[in-house]
């Protein structure tokens, strides 16, 4: 519907029906006003499968909810790194919305990874936030070309479960630009979600739907958003502070409570109407959009669906560990599938994502329509039951045996419901005793030892070094066992990679001091650097790095050019790579590119991503890959000017495995063009002037008039004293020095004649 029409229908509504559109009818729905044709809309969790529920159902169960299909979650279509499938994935939710008449779809959850244990990380994609937008935006993309609505959530800084209604996260200016809210920013920019969910807790003291700086300032004047912003469920604070910020839409219902609170504001002069009224605009635009375009002939196709669960899942599991290529398994072979997730696959986590599943293919139900695998040659043992964290020894002995007659035992772990979950966060990274002892008891008597993980969040593995080969399977969905049957028969060729990163324990983590916080206060002392810009800046060792997986076959990467040696911060950079399957099977791989500031003055991570393709190759195949970088892959969040600065300096260009392993590098040069004014003072040191371009000339020819011969003399002598003082002590020593200080040491040097300098410094 046109803008001026949305105008007049928000011109002819009472202020108590206006005030009543701001919150939601019931726990589902939007309220419609029924004498002016606005109709009431359903929205739905989300984000990897449909949850629609009754009206009156309860908010985390699954009871009413109707039967769907249940995807991969975020934390493994990250790792597929491929934008076109999660697109894929995203127009097949949105076809199910249409057919279920859902509005918009809550989700997709992109908050950061800040920390392994955050007990939400399976639904978020990642450590870094150039993927998280990149994956996220793929998704909103997919929704939207189906004309159904997303709410990417929970915005922001929501990166523990532990009190994050009440806890604030605390972080300074340039982490919450560079991390936190870019995780949101490119793909707010590039796909405009119809809404946007804020979170829970609070934001350097403010609650987000309070939070005008975000939802109003950033999100829709600096990024162009023209949706409306939704609460979480239950996440409104003070109603009319929410409107006056930006929060349009208050979820579930409020019983009517906090409209009269508005309409009373208004009606008092403390709440202006126009905001109510321009609230009531963005609100309306949306429900006009999805009602203008409903899809009526669109059906759910459950089997059709199920089979995209299976492709999406076979290209986000990750092979972490193939030693001798025991993997693939040979049709031939006699395998032991061990564990309980043989048959009971841990396919999703717990919370207000979790789907009511139509059906869920297990690895067993899926080893007898699965091309190569040869039921007959299959036996299983149960090994463990994670009901409750406790060795079963007769289970144990059951499994040692039947591995030990096998050829290979292939043992699916990971992490039981209970582990993870929305509404909690995780006290340790290990995965349950009865399975980390099964693991080690198997491979003791069966050389050929595989691991599959089924897992919301890396796990510490102290039997690694034990075992062959390792499947990262992470939560993959309903068809989650067919996926991981097609990858460990070789009918697919593994191709995920990591999004995060796997440290070798908890105490590495960058936040393990901080994490989950004090006092209700949540300090995120480490800065930008999260993730991999923490290990790899250390050097430290991980388990597996950000952005690693293997494949059946192997890769190379060469001829990497630059278009330009030397560049000016506006010019676009095209960069080129080749990448050759140098193996002997098709397979598809994810070409990493790093910016590596090689000088500069600011603290800044050692790399970081800025660009990422997944290329498919048959054996011997070349392609050339092309990446077109721009300002923002140099740049940093400059605090002086609130704005995005790049430093002139080099930037090595880097194709990395992996964020640990750089096989090829490029230095380009890159020009500022933005200078940052600078005001000196009698405290700044002589190495800031001299820094600054301007500075350096004023104080040249200052020195040389205000000096005389006896500070030249001074300064001969200082040179000459080389044994006391080296040249380098006296340029160190110059370096730190303050202007006021010259007084003190340099003859002939006056207080007023330093004013002057200051003057002509900063004319
Ligand atoms: C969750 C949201 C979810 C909402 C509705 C909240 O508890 O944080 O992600 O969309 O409930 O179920």
């Amino acid at each position: 519907m046109e803008k001026k029409k949305i105008k007049e229908m928000v011109a002819r509504m009472t202020l108590e029906e206006k005030a009543g559109l701001c919150s939601g009818l019931d726990f589902w729905h939007t309220k419609g006003v029924e004498r002016l044709r606005i109709p009431s809309e359903m929205v739905s969790d989300g984000p990897h499968g449909l949850r629609k529920q009754d009206d009156a159902a309860d908010h985390l169960g699954i009871n009413d909810s109707i039967k769907a299909v249940c995807f991969p979650a975020g934390c493994a279509t990250a790792s597929s790194f491929n934008r076109e499938l999660v697109t894929k994935l995203g127009e097949t939710l949105g076809e199910e919305c249409q057919a279920e008449n859902i509005s918009t779809i809550l989700g997709p959850a992109m908050n950061i990874k800040r920390s392994p244990l955050c007990g939400r990380n399976f639904e978020y994609y990642s450590e870094d936030p150039f993927v998280s937008a990149e994956m996220g935006g793929a998704l909103v993309h997919g929704v939207q070309s189906k004309n159904v609505g997303t709410s990417p959530k929970h915005f922001m800084a929501n990166n523990q479960e532990y009190h994050r209604m009440t806890s604030s996260s605390e972080m300074d200016e340039r982490t919450m630009r560079e991390i936190y809210l870019a995780s949101f920013e490119g793909m707010v920019k590039k796909e405009k979600p119809w809404t946007i969910m804020n979170s829970y807790n609070k934001l350097n003291g403010t609650y987000l739907c309070e939070n005008k700086e975000m939802l109003t300032d950033i999100l829709r004047k600096e990024w162009g958003f023209d949706g409306y912003v939704m609460t979480d469920w239950g996440a409104m604070n003070e109603r009319v502070e929410a409107l006056k910020a930006g929060c349009n839409l208050e979820m579930p219902s409020c019983g009517g409570a906090t409209d009269a609170e508005i309409a009373a504001a208004v009606q008092d002069g403390t709440l202006d109407e126009a905001v109510l009224d321009s609230a009531c605009e963005e609100f309306l635009n949306v429900i006009f959009r999805y009602e203008e375009n409903r899809d009526k002939t669109s059906v759910f196709e459950y089997e059709r669906d199920h089979k995209i669960a299976r492709q999406v899942e076979e290209e986000c599991i990750v092979l972490l560990k193939n030693d001798d290529a025991v993997l693939p398994l040979s049709s031939d072979k006699k395998i032991a599938f061990i564990g309980k997730y043989v048959k009971e696959p841990r396919y999703q986590g717990g919370g207000s994502s979790h789907i009511n599943s139509f059906k869920v293919e297990s690895a067993w139900d899926a080893s007898e329509f699965t091309q190569n695998v040869k039921r007959e040659n299959l036996v299983f043992a149960k090994g463990f039951d994670d009901a409750e964290d406790k060795v079963d020894e007769t289970l144990m002995a059951e499994a040692v045996q039947t591995a030990e007659k096998a050829d290979v035992a292939v043992i699916f772990a990971g992490l039981p419901d209970n582990f993870e979950s929305e509404g909690y966060d995780r006290k340790h990274m290990s995965m349950p005793d009865c399975q980390n002892k099964l693991i080690e008891a198997v491979a003791e008597v069966q050389p050929n030892t595989v691991v599959v993980l089924h897992n919301g969040a890396p796990v510490e593995m102290p039997w690694i070094g034990k075992v062959k080969a390792v499947l990262e399977a992470y939560l993959g969905g309903q068809a989650v066992g067919g996926a991981v049957l097609n990858v460990l028969y070789g009918n697919t060729n593994p191709s995920g990679h990591l999004a995060e990163t796997f440290p070798i324990r908890l105490h590495d983590t960058p936040c393990y001091l901080n994490y989950g916080g004090e006092h209700d206060k949540s300090v995120y002392s480490e800065g930008v650097f999260v993730g991999y810009r923490y290990y790899a800046s250390k050097d430290m060792k991980v388990l597996f790095p950000f952005g690693y997986g293997l494949s059946y076959t192997t890769f190379a990467f060469r001829n990497l050019t630059v278009e330009k040696e030397r560049i000016k911060e506006s010019e676009e950079l095209t960069v080129n790579v080749d990448v050759t399957n140098t193996g002997v099977c098709t397979g598809k791989e994810v070409i990493q590119l790093y910016v590596a500031p090689k000088e500069g003055t600011i603290i800044r991570p050692v790399r970081e991503l800025k660009g990422f393709e997944k290329v498919e190759l048959v054996p011997g195949e070349t392609k050339t890959v092309q990446f077109v970088l721009d300002s923002r892959s140099y740049a940093y969040w400059n605090t002086e000017i609130h704005d995005w600065h790049v430093e002139s300096g080099e930037y090595e260009i880097q194709i990395g495995r992996n964020a640990q392993d750089i096989v090829l590098s490029k230095t380009v040069y890159v020009e500022s063009e933005t200078m940052i004014p600078k005001v000196f003072n009698l405290n700044s040191t002589m190495g800031e002037i001299m820094s600054d371009p301007k500075g350096k000339a004023v104080l040249e020819q200052a020195f040389a008039s205000m000096m005389g011969e006896e500070a030249q003399a001074m300064g001969e002598q200082a040179q000459g004293d080389g044994e006391a003082i080296s040249n380098e002590m006296m340029a160190a020593m110059m370096e730190g020095m303050p202007l006021r200080q010259l007084i003190s040491f340099v003859p002939g040097v006056t207080k007023e004649a330093l004013n002057q300098l200051i003057m002509a410094l900063n004319n």
